[in-house]
């Protein structure tokens, strides 16, 4: 018996005493780290101002009754640079200042992930690159960006210019909405930078095009599987191109016997990726992207670009500007006889600058949605986990604190660098637009047509916006064109 107790005395002593001498001073070392915490926990913080709506739909009736800018607007005048809401089913955080932007961008980018809806995901494809966050999203976005990095864009100098006198010598002598027409533009451009020169006709091009169409019509609509409505089109036209492309990617393979004689174009570079195993991507995830950056690159180019055609028309004073920096140009390339080349293009200061204004002025990403993957505090305020956030691009961009006289079309903003974080027509950080060079270069070598060679008028009135879902001006900017020689022609 005596023995027994002295055995449990020694596994008491050797176990348990320890133990409890661990968690005394494992709650001491607590204690103490809390007294010198000036700041609660997380879950003590209070969450951000402003208001939830109504239970289950929120704000979201406040949001589509009004203007959008009007409901970010007047929530940031109430609340500040950080405010809590509820939209589309989901508690938001909006947050309306250069550093909170940021934040969720860059520096703390790692607790916010991607958030896109289920349906939206269905028809881009899973695998494009924007929906995800890691490693598959650092390694593909390498590789998105090489081929898109001013490198590889300028070898597409030629053959944008090429695509842009043509959009303009079909608009000659038409009425045409604008955004219409830049979205052919974006089109066609996409599809160089991503199959480069060798996309021929017998491969699909028209047939990508058609269902291309159909399924960036079905993107907005309400997502269901009725035959007939625009979103159930819309997914059978993406598995048409799935099957477009796979063919596309086949013939590279059988044809071509790999693509080592092509130039890097995106396609070539989706299929020669490895990844650290030594893995290729598959032909879905290989469509997926390609898709993806279609869609990521048209709507935002047409719509920046019926932007800029907007502002030159209502500011004729900069469109002469414009002109003379443009026509200087012409003339030395022997009246438009010689390409227009990358050095050109880079200096080309008082257009790039209206491109920059137009962009700040039309802010086409008003914001960008992220997921909290935690608990985030953020200014003494806590960001719940699944909580979506929301960056205000346009709320940043028309603040008078970084843009005195915000609303004024004013191109001299950008004669010095604007203060850091403060435009962000492109996004920032780990997902920011590895296409804004193509983007830019696209709306260089368009304008440089457009002004040297043609006139034109905004046809109706231009003062209202529509959402397609970018801002656009009202019926896409119908605009009639002409060109120059007919007109001198005419006159003689
Ligand atoms: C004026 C035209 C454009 C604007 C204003 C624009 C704007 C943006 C913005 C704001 C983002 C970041 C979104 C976010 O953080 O959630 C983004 C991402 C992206 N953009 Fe653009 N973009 C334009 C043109 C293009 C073009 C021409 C391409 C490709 C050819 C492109 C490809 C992409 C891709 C692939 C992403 C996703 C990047 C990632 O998630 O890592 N964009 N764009």
């Amino acid at each position: 018996m005596g023995s027994i107790l002295h055995t449990i005395l020694i596994i008491f002593c050797s176990f348990f005493v320890p133990l409890a001498f661990c968690l005394v001073s494992l709650l001491l070392i607590k204690m103490i780290e809390s007294c010198k915490r000036k700041e609660p926990l997380p879950e003590k913080l209070p969450l951000p101002p402003g208001s939830m709506g109504w239970p289950l739909i929120g704000e979201t009736f406040q949001l589509y009754s009004q203007h959008p800018n009007n409901f970010f607007a007047t929530r940031q005048q109430r609340h500040g640079e950080i405010c809590k809401t509820h939209l589309l089913g989901y508690p938001c955080a909006m947050l309306a200042s250069p550093e909170a932007a940021r934040f969720v961008l860059v520096t703390h980018s790692h607790l916010f992930k991607p958030t896109y809806p289920r349906s939206k995901e269905r028809l881009i494809g899973p695998s494009a690159l924007f929906f995800h966050h890691g490693s598959y999203h650092t390694n593909l976005r390498k590789l998105v960006r090489a081929s898109l990095s001013p490198f590889s864009v300028r070898r597409l100098i030629p053959a944008i210019d090429a695509a842009s006198s043509s959009t303009l010598h079909s608009w000659n002598g038409h009425i045409l909405p604008s955004f219409r027409a830049f979205k052919n533009l974006s089109f066609d451009i996409g599809i160089l930078t991503i199959f480069g020169e060798h996309f021929v006709e017998h491969l699909g091009k028209t047939e990508l095009r058609q269902n291309y169409f159909i399924l960036d019509k079905g993107y907005n609509s309400f997502p269901n599987c009725i035959p007939g409505t625009l979103y159930s089109k819309a997914m059978n036209a993406r598995k048409r191109i799935g099957g477009i492309l796979r063919e596309v990617v086949k013939e590279r393979r059988v044809v071509h016997g790999g693509m080592k004689n092509f130039q890097k174009d995106l396609l070539s570079c989706l299929m020669e990726w490895r990844d650290d195993k030594g893995e290729k991507l598959s032909d879905e995830q290989i469509s997926d992207n390609i898709i993806g950056v279609l869609f990521a690159a048209q709507d935002t180019t047409a719509s920046a670009l019926t932007w800029v055609v907007k502002y030159l028309h209502d500011h004729p004073k900069i469109l002469e500007a414009v002109k003379a920096e443009q026509m200087a140009v012409y003339e030395l390339n022997g009246g438009g006889s010689r390409p227009l080349e990358w050095a050109q293009s880079r200096s080309m200061s008082l257009t790039h600058r209206v491109i920059l204004e137009s962009l700040r002025m039309a802010s086409i990403i008003s914001f960008t949605f992220r997921e909290a993957v935690a608990d985030v505090e953020y200014k003494g305020y806590r960001i719940p986990k699944g909580w979506k956030v929301m960056p205000l691009f346009r709320n940043i961009h028309h603040n008078p604190e970084f843009f005195p006289d915000p609303h004024k079309f004013d191109i001299s903003r950008f004669d010095a660098s604007p203060k850091s974080n403060t435009f962000l027509p492109f996004g920032n950080g780990v997902h920011s637009c590895p296409g804004n060079e193509l983007a830019k270069l696209q709306m260089l070598i368009f304008i440089h047509h457009l002004v040297t060679k043609y006139r034109f008028e905004v046809v109706g009135s231009n003062s209202e916006v529509e959402y397609c879902p970018f801002p656009v001006p009202k019926h896409g900017l119908p605009v009639r064109l002409w060109s120059v020689a007919d007109e001198d022609g005419g006159r003689a």
